[in-house]
């Protein structure tokens, strides 16, 4: 299924900031095809394990409008094997293996007791800002696409913001085309090494918020709305453009996508700009979703 909006190489990419033409034709696209609202991306689906074709035809083409689905199966899904097993059959193979995740690459995002998890506020109660997945990730550990699966809701809350990465970037390259080039630089944004008891478990993360991939000159997005433990480069354009990019996100618009996801909904995404919501759980019932992330952006988008 084609939805115009693929692009071929990142010499002619719609992304680079010196393709006027391009972008402007792209914008025009991408305005046109996007889907009007939530239903409009929410495909509902049988069993997660064996998508017919009508539904995966579905999901890739609401991804490939948006960077984002979301799914619905007639049952309550709750198998801890189905984002591999989803994924999969949506071109999702290479899975990033955290150190909080399962040993099958597949996390199960609950409020933890243990002091390990509890220290990290997706395994917390608490609410959670905008950001795109493993923006602390080293470049050849780059999430591309991600996976959240819903088994059980909380009693009240946790409900999601989404937005359409390549959203935020037409919104700020709109607003000024240099806020785009001064989130493509390099050394933009740093996450500081994080230390724990034995040292440093994990060293400093410097790159841009937005980049292209090689081949495909598709975006990716790097951002972290948090302010402490975070260093961005000590320049006005950044400084403007992470302003701007700040009102885009508080700003509601029919881009910004709120949902709370019940047992057996999930969201399929490109890796695209979310926050949560805090919670409250009921003790016999808490809150339960499985996160998959992956190296591939989801097939044919
Ligand atoms: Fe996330």
């Amino acid at each position: 299924m084609s939805t115009g909006l693929r692009t071929v190489s990142a010499a002619d990419s719609p992304f680079d900031p010196d393709n006027a033409g391009g972008y402007l034709q792209w914008r025009e696209q991408k305005l046109a095809g996007y889907p009007p609202g939530l239903s409009a991306l929410t495909i509902e689906i049988g069993d997660p394990r064996a998508l017919s074709v009508a539904e995966r035809a579905g999901l890739i083409d609401a991804v490939g409008r948006a960077n984002l689905a979301v799914y619905a199966c007639r049952s309550r899904a709750g198998d801890p094997g189905i984002p591999r097993v989803l994924g999969r059959q949506l071109g999702l193979a290479r899975l990033d293996r955290n150190f909080l995740a399962d040993d099958d690459g597949v996390s199960q995002l609950t409020v933890a007791g243990d002091k390990a998890r509890g220290e990290f506020i997706p395994y917390t109660n608490r609410p959670l800002g905008w950001h795109t997945d493993g923006y602390y990730n080293p470049p050849e550990r780059r999430i591309r696409a991600m996976l959240l699966h819903c088994v059980c809701r909380a009693a009240a809350g946790g409900e999601n913001t989404l937005l359409d990465h390549e959203i935020a970037y037409l919104r700020l390259r709109d607003e000024d085309p240099a806020h785009v080039r001064a989130l493509m630089l390099p050394d933009a944004l740093t996450i500081p090494a994080r230390e724990d008891e034995d040292g440093i478990a994990r060293p400093a993360e410097t790159g841009p918020v937005f980049s292209l991939e090689p081949r495909s000159g598709a975006l990716h997005m790097r951002y972290t709305a948090r302010t402490k433990s975070i260093e961005w480069k000590r320049d006005a354009a950044v400084a403007a453009a992470v302003a701007a990019l700040a009102r885009v996100l508080a700003t509601p618009s029919p881009h910004h996508h709120r949902i709370t996801l019940q047992a057996g909904m999930g969201i399929l995404c490109n890796n695209v700009l979310h926050e949560r919501t805090g919670f409250v759980d009921d003790v016999a019932a808490p809150r339960l979703l499985y996160r998959a992330r992956f190296y591939d952006r989801v097939a044919e988008t």
